[in-house]
């Protein structure tokens, strides 16, 4: 670990010294980390004052999801792209609750890198102050930066994925994130107004024993995979369930405690729920920048190209050898 990534170092000087060990950085990518981090700020802040801020309930809008809107979606919707579309560091940015691309407006300069977020995830725990977050992943775009940006600079597969991240606005406010150098945490101090790195170089190689997933659904699921949960739940074993349907939370606890969540097809909906580009890609690459793995069941998710902005994917994310064995059990299907 290099002496400037210690514990309580600001995110700001964290971002900084990163930029150093690339003797060609710009110092766009370091405009965008820092938009990014006031983003989620102004997003915390909003979450913790919520049920007096009037932001509790539907916007009633449907998205193009065909979920109903909450003002939480819409307000980080908002704030993530006006905090990055002026900085001059992104091109287009591409959104669970946008249709389409949105596309830095013509007076602003358009920027090198692609920004793909669910802006907030984890809705349904709004109204109940359960644990939400924002999570992200950025690409460099292959079109010339300073014109508009292409739809072939967004729909690309996960190995083209240059940094990842997500904020979880839970108890307290973290933000995990990686640009290929290991995944670092940082909480944000509520009275500073700043992210104190916390959690350096996160690891998930350990024997963790927490399988997360909605079990309402076991009925639907591929019989290998009910065997194989079925098969956790004796007295003893060690194991325990955890799932709260906030993906990034759930993928947060098992980050951190070790673990794996899975969130499969079913007959009826074979791709899922969760979506590629925003959702698997950014906690598939951060999976395995710390030593873990992510699966669609068959193939490793960075491997997969969307083939639409909000196309989804079944989800197995978590510590390599329980995702292997999933994996395994998946493909001996009886
Ligand atoms: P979002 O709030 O961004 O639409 O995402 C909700 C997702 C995800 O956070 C969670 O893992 C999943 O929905 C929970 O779904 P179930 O209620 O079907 O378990
Ligand atoms: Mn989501
Ligand atoms: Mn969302």
């Amino acid at each position: 670990m290099l002496r400037q990534f210690e514990e309580g170092t600001t995110l700001d000087r964290f971002i900084a010294e990163s930029e150093h060990l690339h003797p060609d950085a710009s110092g766009r990518f370091s405009a965008l980390l820092h938009q990014v981090s006031l983003a989620s700020r102004l997003v915390s802040a909003r979450v913790n004052r919520a049920g007096l801020a009037g932001m509790l309930g539907a916007t009633g809008d449907v998205n193009v999801q065909g979920e109903f809107v909450q003002k939480l979606d819409e307000y980080a919707n908002e704030a993530f792209k006006r905090a990055l579309e002026h900085a001059g560091c992104v091109g287009a940015i591409a959104s669970e609750e946008d249709e389409g691309p949105y596309r830095v407006p013509e007076r602003f300069y358009s920027g090198r890198y692609i920004f793909c977020m669910d802006p907030l995830d984890g809705s349904s725990n709004i109204d109940v102050n359960a644990t939400i977050g924002t999570i992200f992943c950025v690409f460099r775009r292959k079109s010339e930066e300073g014109s508009p940006a292409q739809m072939s600079d967004i729909l690309r597969p996960g190995t083209d994925i240059v940094a990842a991240g997500y904020v979880v606005y839970g108890s307290g406010t973290m933000m995990v994130l990686s640009s290929g150098r290991g995944v670092h945490g940082f909480t944000l101090d509520p009275y500073v107004g700043e992210f104190f790195l916390s959690h350096p170089d996160i690891r998930l190689d350990g024997e963790g024993r927490t399988y997360s997933c909605n079990e309402g659904y076991a009925g639907t699921w591929p019989d290998g995979l009910r065997a194989w949960v079925d098969a956790r739940k004796g007295e003893g074993m060690g194991w325990k369930s955890r799932y709260i349907g906030s993906l990034v939370a759930d993928f947060h606890r098992n980050l951190l405690k070790g673990g794996i969540f899975l969130y499969p097809g079913s007959k009826k909906r074979p791709e899922g729920k969760l979506r590629l580009l925003y959702e698997a890609f950014p906690l598939a690459y951060l999976v395995e920048q710390a030593g873990g793995a992510a699966s669609d069941g068959q193939r490793r998710i960075l491997d997969l190209t969307p083939s639409e902005l909000h196309a989804r994917t079944p989800l197995y994310i978590g510590e390599k050898a329980l995702v292997e064995e999933i994996v395994e059990v998946l493909s001996t299907r009886e």
